[in-house]
């Protein structure tokens, strides 16, 4: 199947459907290795993260269960707060816990969300990253899986939003920086 035309707001494809799908099954092998003879927990901040996580749920190759989350994006100058909007269903205590994230920015959303995790007592809780944008990083963020380390532009695509939209694209793609008025 033919990829769909890029959108106008957008420039170029910076990761196409096919880096991505190798770079997943790569991604999923990883894990595959690391918790052999464990069962996972793959957790997920909604909504960017679902479409990453439902192709690395299936590239990996271990007993797994799916969680969800969701958070309100942190207000400027609250040092990375962010209120939880959707808790997980599940306990994670003693568990394997893998947070898997779409785009890590400055890196304050996934330090709260890792900081609200560690307190349940998981017995292991790593990161898989699909995107690094590691220029803008502010706070460090332990990544143990990492997909592709990227430019800082605002990119769109593979669960990636602008204002809710742009999730389904199967790519991803930088936008136009006229596009863009606010971040
Ligand atoms: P951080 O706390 O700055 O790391 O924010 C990460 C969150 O910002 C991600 O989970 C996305 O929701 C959003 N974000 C950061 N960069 C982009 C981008 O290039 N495209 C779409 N969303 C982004
Ligand atoms: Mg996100």
């Amino acid at each position: 199947m033919a990829s769909p035309p890029l959108p106008e707001s957008c420039d170029a494809v910076l990761l196409s459907e096919e880096r991505i799908r190798e770079r997943v099954t790569e991604l999923g092998a990883a894990l595959t290795r690391d918790y052999e003879g464990q069962e996972l927990r793959l957790v997920t901040v909604l909504r960017g993260g679902l479409i990453f996580l439902a192709d690395l749920a299936r590239a990996t190759d271990v007993p797994l269960q799916l969680d969800f989350m969701a958070v309100s994006p942190y207000a400027p100058g609250r040092g990375g707060v962010v209120r939880v909007t959707k808790d997980l269903d599940d306990d994670i205590t003693d568990a394997a816990v893998v947070l898997v994230e779409d785009v890590i920015d400055t890196g304050l959303t996934v330090n709260y969300v890792l900081s609200l995790l560690r307190a349940r007592r998981p017995r292991s809780l790593e990161v898989c990253a699909l995107l690094d944008k590691d220029v803008r990083r502010i706070a460090d963020v332990p990544i143990a899986h990492r997909g592709f380390r990227i430019p800082d532009r605002f990119v769109v695509g593979y669960g990636l939003d602008l204002k809710g939209r742009y999730r389904n694209l199967p790519y991803v793609a930088t936008l136009r920086e006229d596009a863009l008025e606010v971040r």
